[in-house]
């Protein structure tokens, strides 16, 4: 490999963590047929909703229907949040292909989001992989607020170590590390990416960036020539967290593509499709996105 891959995977999470924070309501079909546009573009993998409380996260209250209601697509893997064994029979009874269970390096942060302590929270999870890995899923970790948080600020790397210790051991098969509220800036991920790596290998490794403070790209760059060849992103910008004040949303897909393209980083996603599919969910959502990369198109 020379100071880039050749080649990234990019993890869609528009549909769950674009939507959730959305406070205008999209109607189910609607997310059924931006779903489909998405099975279009080349992507591999789309988180289409999460199974947590309906009380907590109101705009994801239809995941049963939008998960049954997709149309699915041979080789993209369609995934979903759960919080809990509850979210997980749910999310079994309509088959989707890979689980994503997830909590906080941050203390606060991981009580506000999910109502327990951290100490609380693994053997919840624990029960999540195990019933998971035995209906054959795979499983997904997230861990937020990695670079920072919103009630406590500074997060300390042994605390994030830590957690990524724990779920590892569960057996997931992947660990995405969350800039929940996006304040990374490149040498802060330079430092906690040196770290990671020298426990877990950079293929178990994804990066989700939040692009608050506008640095998101930049710390995309500084990840990849460490090694990190998968990132979550959201098409358009959309997103963030409802229990993180002042989250906003996610890198957009669009500007992540644009940016590999140009460099010569493959992704399989064909810009045109791509494009159709953001420009669909920003007339149902009703005004301009986040992403530069949109601003850039006339229609
Ligand atoms: P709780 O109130 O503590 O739950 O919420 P509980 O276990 O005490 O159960 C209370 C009731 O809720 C029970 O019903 C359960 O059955 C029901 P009752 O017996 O009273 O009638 N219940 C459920 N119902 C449906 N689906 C479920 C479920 N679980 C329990 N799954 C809970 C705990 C975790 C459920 C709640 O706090 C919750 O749903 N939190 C989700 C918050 C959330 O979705 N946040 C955003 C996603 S995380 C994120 O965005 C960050 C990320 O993008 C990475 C990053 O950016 O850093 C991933
Ligand atoms: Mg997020």
């Amino acid at each position: 490999m020379g100071r880039w891959p050749t080649k990234v995977t990019i993890k869609e999470v528009g549909p769950r963590d674009g939507l959730q924070n959305e406070a205008s309501p999209v109607a189910t079909a609607d997310k059924i047929a931006w779903i489909n546009l998405l099975s279009e573009t080349g992507l591999s993998y789309i988180e289409v909703t999460s199974f947590v409380h309906p009380k907590w996260i109101p705009q994801l209250a239809d995941a049963a229907e939008v998960a049954a209601g997709i149309r699915r697509k041979d080789g993209v893997t369609y995934a979903a949040l759960v919080p809990n064994e509850k979210g997980l029979e749910r999310a079994l009874r309509v088959g989707v292909d890979e689980v994503g269970v997830f909590m906080s390096a941050s203390e606060t942060h991981n009580q506000k989001n999910i109502n327990k302590t951290i100490a609380a929270t693994f053997p919840v999870l624990e029960g999540v992989v195990k019933a998971a890995k035995q209906e054959r899923k795979t499983v997904r970790g997230y861990v937020s607020t990695v670079f920072g948080c919103p009630y406590e600020g500074t997060v300390a790397v042994d605390q994030v170590l830590m957690v990524a210790d724990r779920l590892f051991a569960m057996g997931i098969d992947e660990l995405s590390l969350g800039d929940t509220i996006g304040v990374a800036t490149p040498k802060q991920v330079e430092d906690v990416l040196a770290e990671v790596l020298r426990r877990f290998p950079a293929e178990q490794i994804a990066m989700h960036f939040h692009d608050t403070r506008g640095t998101a790209l930049a710390n995309i760059l500084v990840s990849m020539e460490m090694g990190i060849t998968t990132f979550d992103s959201s098409l358009g910008g959309l997103g963030g967290c409802p229990y993180a004040p002042g989250a906003s949303g996610n890198v957009a897909t669009d500007d992540l593509v644009y940016m590999l393209h140009g460099m010569g980083v493959e992704t399989g996603i064909n810009v045109e499709q791509l494009t159709k599919a953001a420009l669909f969910i920003r007339d149902k959502i009703g005004r301009p996105l986040p992403s530069r990369y949109l601003q850039t198109i006339s229609s």
